[in-house]
């Protein structure tokens, strides 16, 4: 198990690094990450390199046993280079500049750009491609950060057109694909492509956007960017691979982001890291938020990951969000540990007393004295050198797994099919239900191997292949469940509107059709009821009429009154729910659990407890659960069975006390 800090030795004087590893050290921490913004000091003006200070920095650390994970520094070019190519700049969708004056401020398609990254990278290879201490790279930082993975600058037109010409073939093709017959947008020749720039026709409408651009257009566009970036990326691994370096690769992942196909991205990458912000100046999130951001990181290769900057102080930009509480620290600490992490990596080991993070507080303040936070990590990092046996190469187990698709969430994005529709919204809604009751899922990417799971939700999967269809058909056939919802295979893989009856690819497995739809706008809502007693919807109703479907639920308001909102349908040795509305979050917990039971999915505990988390871990043939109290209040659970306490080394049968904050790890005998 990997437990350090983010570090930056060039704001620090250097007779200040050797108290701070002294400081790590009797912190228990093992390795700290270091360089990914440091490209001024390690290159000050071109072709001129000095790692010396690195160097002294490494071996200052290495002397107290810490190891180091070295950022490439290509997210905060310098000015020399922005001043002499004023060409890697980003264009915005008006055409005006992104300049110099904060960081990323680089298009991933600038081949200028793309040299002189390779020139640095390459130089920081030959240098530690074989030092002992250096254990891992991390590929530049936070890919797409604050809107910068979609450029409109001319290498990125030119791009485009080479990206269209090799997915179309053809022109003809592309035309017919995109069906730009449509107010006369047909191109004659791959020259006269565009980017979705700024139009004539585009709107920002309040706060929301009006797009106008085709919707093929549109969506390739976006897949473009994602591409462009795992490009950008795919050249620094390349460098440091032919370089020799042969320690693992990462890069470090934000939550919840959409600009970028993590999945894509993950392919290059050894192993996937995040960075986990609970409480700051952009909000306090859910636990449940949290948690499915894990499941999501987890979920792109499908194996464990690391926690590269996980929230150590009070933290903002401008503003301070809420300090963390005695306990917090430790609880989402072993929140991510019971999610999958395998490395966790405090940001940043030392408030900076100059920059734009000022206020982004770390695990000591300004002025570097050891106090609660420093006392509390810690107490987690000698807890940890006890529980590191059984965090390492454990698996999370899941019986349910909900599917995510980038490539959904962006044709979604652009045309939400009502105001009030949210793809990711949706899917966190599920996630939270199955959470709510105790059961875990994983969130996978549509390539995954169903056949692991018991059930499998497929909220809003509107973007279809056939291929897809085949797989899920197969899956159900063979005894799998199924969950689909209102807004899924309506459309083509290229974003077209299918001209099949909807629900389109799924109808033969809903066995249901759509007789009429409505969308619910300007507060109205409409009740159903049924198997999950009564509930509300607020933003779309598909009206059913069942083929071979069961009905489950009946609209009970509107002009279809009585008519069905949610069925199942049985196919081959499994069964297809589709449900055609929201519902309220009351409802889908209650549709959940009887589906749950239906699919004999067992909860982890049997009495859902708001607050209380539950995750299930295997290591060696031994089961472990981690109990995680996100309440303020000390609460006590029941428990079935017996267990070892894994940090009191208690045996516990009936029932185990969580203070407020408190976590439990137990092994089941
Ligand atoms: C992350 C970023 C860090 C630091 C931190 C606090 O998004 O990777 O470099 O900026 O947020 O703002």
């Amino acid at each position: 198990m990997y437990f350090g800090a983010d570090y930056y030795p060039e704001h620090w004087p250097r007779e200040f690094w050797e108290g701070h590893a002294k400081l790590m050290k009797e912190a228990h921490f093992n390795v700290v990450r270091i360089g990914e913004f440091a490209w001024s000091k390690m290159e000050p003006e071109e072709g001129r390199f000095d790692f010396a200070w690195l160097d002294e920095a490494i071996e200052a650390l290495a002397r107290e046993g810490i190891q180091i994970v070295l950022g490439t520094p290509t997210a905060s070019p310098p000015k020399w280079l922005a001043d002499l190519h004023p060409d890697i700049y980003m264009k915005d969708e008006f055409g005006l500049t992104r300049g110099f004056g904060g960081r990323r401020h680089y298009c991933q398609n600038s081949p200028i750009y793309r040299e002189y990254s390779k020139k640095i990278v390459s130089a920081m290879a030959s240098r530690y491609k074989d030092h002992p201490h250096v254990i891992a790279w991390q590929i530049d930082n936070e890919f797409g950060w604050n809107d910068t993975a979609r450029c409109y600058c001319d290498n990125c037109l030119q791009e485009f057109k080479r990206w269209l010409q090799n997915k179309y073939t053809s022109i003809d093709e592309l035309n017919k694909e995109w069906g730009t017959i449509f107010w006369s947008q047909t191109y004659r020749s791959w020259d006269e492509l565009i980017l979705p720039a700024h139009s004539a026709a585009d709107l920002n409408v309040g706060a929301a956007k009006r797009y106008s651009h085709n919707p093929g257009l549109l969506l390739d566009f976006y897949r473009f960017c994602s591409d462009s970036v795992v490009f950008y990326q795919k050249l620094q691994i390349d460098v440091l691979r032919n370089s020799g370096c042969s320690q693992p690769i990462t890069h470090n992942y934000m939550e919840h982001f959409n600009q970028l196909d993590y999945y894509n991205l993950g392919k290059d990458l050894d192993f996937i890291s995040w960075d986990n912000y609970v409480v700051y100046e952009w909000g306090n999130k859910a636990y449940e938020t949290t948690a499915m951001a894990h499941d999501v990181i987890r979920g792109i290769k499908e194996k464990n990951f690391w926690v590269m900057e996980q929230q150590s102080g009070p933290c903002g930009w401008n503003h301070l969000g809420d300090t963390p509480k005695p306990g917090q620290l430790r609880l989402w600490t072993y929140q991510a540990i019971a999610h999958g992490a395998e490395g966790i990596v405090y940001f940043r080991w030392r408030a900076c007393p100059v920059g734009a993070e000022q206020y982004w507080y770390g695990i000591l303040d300004h002025d570097g004295i050891p106090r609660r936070r420093y006392r509390e990590i810690q107490q987690i990092g000698r807890e940890l050198s006890e529980l590191s046996d059984i965090i390492n190469d454990s698996k999370t187990i899941s019986d349910a797994a909900i599917i995510q698709s980038y490539d959904n969430w962006w044709s979604h994005e652009f045309q939400p099919h009502n105001p009030g529709f949210d793809y990711h919204r949706l899917l966190h809604q599920y996630y939270s239900a199955l959470m709510h009751h105790h059961i875990q899922a994983d969130i996978v990417s549509i390539d995954t191997d169903l056949s692991k799971y018991k059930l499998v939700l497929m909220p809003a999967f509107n973007l279809m292949t056939d291929e897809i269809q085949t797989k899920v058909e197969n899956y159900v056939k063979a005894g799998g469940n199924l969950i689909i919802t209102f807004r899924s295979g309506t459309r083509n893989w290229n974003n077209s509107i299918t001209l099949k009856t909807l629900p389109g690819y799924f109808k033969e497995l809903t066995g249901v059709e759509i007789e009429e739809f409505d969308s619910l706008n300007f507060g109205r809502t409409v009740k159903s009821s049924g198997i999950f007693g009564e509930g509300t919807s607020c933003v779309w109703c598909d009206i059913l009429r069942p083929l071979q479907a069961e009905t489950l639920a009946k609209y009970s308001g509107e002009f279809y009154r009585g008519e069905a909102s949610v069925t199942v349908n049985s196919y081959g040795n499994g069964k297809v729910y589709y449900i055609g509305c929201d519902l309220d979050e009351k409802a889908i917990t209650s549709l959940l659990k009887y589906i749950t039971v239906e699919s004999q999915i067992k909860p982890l505990l049997s009495q859902p407890m708001d607050g209380l988390e539950v995750v299930r871990k295997m290591k060696d043939g031994k089961i472990y659960l981690f109990l995680l109290n996100h309440t303020d209040a000390t609460i006590e659970i029941s428990l079935e069975g017996k267990y070892l306490d894994m940090l009191s080394c208690e045996t516990i049968s009936t029932s185990v006390t969580l203070n407020a904050y408190g976590i439990a790890v137990l092994q089941s005998l």
